[in-house]
């Protein structure tokens, strides 16, 4: 008699198990992919391609200066500047850009990468990313015109802020350099 009461029992437990809603359904291999677009700062990550700022000024006429302006000064309060202010980080009012501030130019492809033009989004080939982070670079001074970068000479870029950061100190953050 227990013995069938503890059966029963435990049908009732595995009949109250909440199903699985039932809505997703797991990514494709195509879908994950498209999404793993990562690029770390050593370069990993990087697709081929290839640009040069010559190349790029192109397409920043065409796809970058509505917003930010021909030569990357930015527009209003609204549209970054993207030029400047390199030396003026321990400013009373620094002017923090993709040139004066953010260390690696890794991070500058990627950003464009996955967010520019801000309105179009995902919409330039790798060589484009190349080629437009190039002369974002050297419109601040940081590669010559004829540079080619690719997924070799990229990350190799030194920029003018890349000691400016200091890793995590608390304990629990597995930070290094
Ligand atoms: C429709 C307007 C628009 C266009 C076109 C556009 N951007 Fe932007 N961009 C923005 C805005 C707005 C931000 C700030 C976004 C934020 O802070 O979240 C930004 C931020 C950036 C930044 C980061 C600046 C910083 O220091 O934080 C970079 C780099 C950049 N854009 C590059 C580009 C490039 C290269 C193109 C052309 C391929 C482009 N943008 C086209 C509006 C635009």
């Amino acid at each position: 008699m227990c013995r069938s009461m503890l059966w029963l029992v435990a049908a009732c437990v595995a009949w109250a198990q909440p199903k699985p809603p039932g809505a997703g359904r797991p990514a494709t291999a195509e879908e994950i992919k498209d999404r793993d677009i990562t690029v770390f700062p050593d370069g990993r990550g990087l697709p081929a391609g290839k640009g040069t700022a010559g190349q790029g000024e192109k397409v920043y006429k065409s796809k970058c200066a509505v917003c930010h302006n021909d030569k990357g000064e930015g527009r209003e309060r609204q549209y970054p500047a993207l030029v400047g202010g390199i030396g003026s980080l321990a400013a009373q009012r620094p002017v923090k850009t993709v040139g004066s501030y953010w260390p690696y130019a890794t991070t500058v492809w990627d950003y464009i990468n996955r967010s520019m033009p801000f309105d179009h989004p995902r919409t330039l080939s790798a060589d484009e990313v190349y080629a437009v982070t190039a002369f974002v670079l050297h419109l601040n001074g940081i590669v010559d015109a004829a540079r080619e970068l690719n997924e070799r000479t990229l990350p190799q870029v030194l920029m003018p802020n890349r000691n400016g950061f200091v890793p995590d100190q608390r304990p629990d953050v597995k930070a290094k350099r």
